[in-house]
């Protein structure tokens, strides 16, 4: 198909200094737990994102110097030519695509606590570091600051030996050079206390950043457009004045927020292109190029926002996550193929445990090399054998796209009329309405694939299955969530879990309301718990949650939203319990127990809401294990998150024929001398 005329605008090459991008689509710096640890894992992914079309493909931060070392998360570096090499890797493959290749060097003052290194953090002046390590920055001196001035333009060096196009200096988020650019920097020497002086350091190293390879190199500035305040309200007062000293020194201004979690955050806070009030002026303040970010995901918005005249470029780190291939499907028309980024940030938290990162929607993201698998092509059918699939969640719906477009003649059973199972009963929930897309993407392939045979209300039990004769099955049917309160705390039932009061997050899905006030028991740490209780307080259901965590939520730290989540139970009037555990439940009336002491304490609650496990359905399959070819897929196999699902029913189908061993990955070895 021929792309909409409409988006045309989206497709024009951009001059940036002495490069030109050969379309707006830009990937920003995003991390990737691959870093120097994993070169050609890394070069592999984004190489495909260059593939897909992204007229710029940037690396992750990446530090230019051991006193900048964030192990064990593994980072980018250009601390020597070994770094060099292990650029140069990826920066071929994106030039092979006929995109630009961008590094953003990082200093990460305070927030680099040097574990590996050792060397003392550095700081504008002496504070904690940004982790909760008890040790402190050192003030630098002014041959400090000479120091990272060199050590910016040595690195600025090796990122063009290495064949950078885009040379960034990193003046935001919680890392060095934006520390000198705060108010809170009251250095008494000219680089602390006026605005002039405090934009001294960035000034410096974007003008020896140009001068050192500014010939053949573009060089961008990422930078905070507001520098605090409310959502609605940002304070741009101060950046607004930084850019007016500095806008045309730069090459490329990058800009997002303030506050990461609002920059990146996800769905159930923050809605598509919400950073424009934040950013939306900074183009009256340069004459360079603008790229920022905001989940972009509709070629309609990206094409109002340079139509406006708000951006030059569509930056974007989890839309190309999600799907490499997003440009070229804008390009060849193909707008219900692109596969949208949900806001769930689990790419986040693979980063976040240092191992390479994982996308809920592109169960391919970073297996491209290890694995092989691009997002795309897959291989052929290995063979003309069929394949039923019963149940269509997340794990069943993608396992019957993925075996369609090898060309298995499959069928898809649901028992249930909507398919999509847990995402669609999930997304009705408070905030998460976009999550639905796991579902619609792969409903919009199954449409295309004639091979693909869909059947709901079609609930199937063992007889009916091996009737059915299909010469493989997957049962992909799921989990639901036990009433008795086993889990992460309870390693046996709460006493009283059978009476009729205790419900769990199923029922709660199923659109039942409980007798308030109710108590939400949340041994599961992720999103559930804070999201029912919220939905009931919300229904006017007094509600109380109690977690033995010390905090709500408390694995969503690593989807960088738990504060958010806090934060909204707090302000809908959520009763929280925290560092509790829920001991025994009675008539009317709970026990309760802090998690330290053990000291009880009873609560008057008319119901319970159990947020603990789940257990897998899979009945079935012990019942036809020994009896026919059959597997387990996505929660009925090991009940986990929506990534987890759509990750194994994708390598189910995957590997489906492949030579024994193909599920091995390769591995990335330190090289021996
Ligand atoms: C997994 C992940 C890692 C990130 N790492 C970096 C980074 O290394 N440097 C940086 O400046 N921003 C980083 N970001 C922020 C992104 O550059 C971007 O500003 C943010 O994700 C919002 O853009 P989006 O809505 O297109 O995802 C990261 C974001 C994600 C999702
Ligand atoms: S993991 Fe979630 S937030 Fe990250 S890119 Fe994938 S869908 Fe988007």
């Amino acid at each position: 198909m021929a792309r909409d005329q409409r988006y045309d605008v989206l497709f024009e090459p951009v001059r940036i200094g002495p490069v030109t991008t050969r379309n707006r689509f830009y990937q920003v710096p995003h991390c990737t737990g691959m870093g120097y640890r994993r070169p050609q894992t890394l070069a592999a992914m984004r190489e495909v994102k260059a593939e897909g079309g992204w007229g710029v493909v940037c690396t992750e931060y990446c530090s230019i110097h051991p006193t900048s070392d964030d192990d064990p998360y593994p980072t980018a570096a250009l601390w020597d030519d070994e770094d060099v090499r292990s650029h140069a890797l990826m920066v071929d493959k994106v030039h092979a695509h006929g995109s630009l290749a961008g590094v953003e060097l990082w200093h990460g003052g305070r927030a680099a606590m040097n574990a590996y290194s050792r060397e003392v953090p550095l700081g504008s002046s002496s504070r904690p570091v940004g982790t909760i390590e008890p040790i402190q920055t050192r003030a630098m001196d002014k041959a400090d600051i000479r120091e990272l001035r060199r050590w910016h333009v040595e690195a600025a060096k090796r990122a063009k030996i290495a064949g950078f196009d885009i040379v960034y200096v990193y003046a935001c988020h919680w890392y060095l050079v934006r520390e000198f650019l705060l108010p809170s920097n009251r250095r008494s020497d000219e680089y602390g206390g006026s605005l002039e002086n405090r934009t001294r350091l960035l000034r410096e190293l974007i003008e020896e950043t140009k001068e050192a390879v500014g010939d053949t190199c573009a060089v961008a500035v990422r930078f905070g457009a507001s520098f605090g305040g409310l959502d609605e309200e940002p304070n741009t007062e101060e950046p607004r004045a930084m850019i007016e000293l500095l806008g045309e020194l730069p090459d490329l201004w990058d800009v997002t927020v303030h506050d990461y979690s609002r920059e990146m955050g996800t769905s159930r806070f923050v809605k598509e292109a919400s950073l424009e009030a934040a950013m939306g002026w900074i183009k009256q303040a340069t004459s360079k190029p603008v790229v920022s970010v905001g989940r972009f995901t509709t070629p309609d918005t990206m094409v109002r926002l340079v139509n406006q005249g708000i951006l030059d470029l569509i930056g974007a780190a989890r839309p190309s996550i999600a799907d490499p291939f997003l440009p070229k499907k804008i390009e060849e028309g193909r707008i219900e193929d692109i596969r949208e980024c949900i806001g769930c940030n689990i790419c986040f938290a693979g980063d976040q445990t240092g191992v390479p990162i994982r996308c809920t929607q592109n169960p391919t993201m970073g297996e491209e090399w290890r694995r092989g698998w691009h997002p795309e092509r897959v291989p052929e059918k290995g063979s003309d054998r069929s394949v039923l699939v019963v149940g269509a969640g997340p794990a069943g719906l993608e396992a019957a796209v993925t075996l369609g477009q090898r060309g298995y003649a499959v069928t898809l059973a649901e028992a249930r009329t909507e398919l999509g199972g847990r995402v669609s009963l999930e997304s009705t929930l408070p905030g998460l309405a976009e999550w639905a897309r796991v579902r619609d993407w792969r409903l919009a392939q199954l449409n295309q694939l004639a091979n693909v045979e869909v059947f709901r209300e079609s609930r199937m039990d063992a007889e009916q299955i091996l009737e059915f004769g299909a010469d493989r099955v997957a049962l992909a049917t799921g989990s639901t969530w036990r009433r008795s309160g086993i889990g992460h705390w309870h390693d046996d039932p709460i006493e009283g879990w059978e009476r009729e009061n205790v419900l769990t997050a199923d029922d709660i899905l199923a659109g039942v309301t409980p007798e308030g006030p109710v108590l939400v028991f949340d041994d599961e740490h992720y999103y559930m718990g804070g999201v029912i209780a919220e939905r009931l307080q919300r229904q006017g259901v007094e509600t109380i949650l109690a977690t033995p965590s010390a905090m709500v939520s408390e694995w969503t730290r690593l989807t960088d939203e738990q504060p958010q989540i806090q934060a909204r139970l707090i302000r809908v009037g959520v009763r929280l319990e925290t560092a509790t555990a829920l001991e025994a439940i009675g008539d009317g009336k709970v026990e309760l127990a802090c998690v330290y002491t053990g000291r009880r304490r009873t609560a008057e609650v008319a119901s319970v809401v159990m947020v603990t496990s789940r257990d897998p359905l899979d009945a079935l399959y012990h019942e036809l294990a020994n009896r026919i070819d059959i597997v387990r897929i996505g929660d009925c196999l090991a009940p986990g998150t929506i990534a987890t699902a759509v990750y194994f029913g994708h390598r189910y189908a995957r590997e489906m024929d492949e030579p024994e061993g193909r599920s091995s990955f390769r591995r990335e070895h330190a090289t021996v001398p």
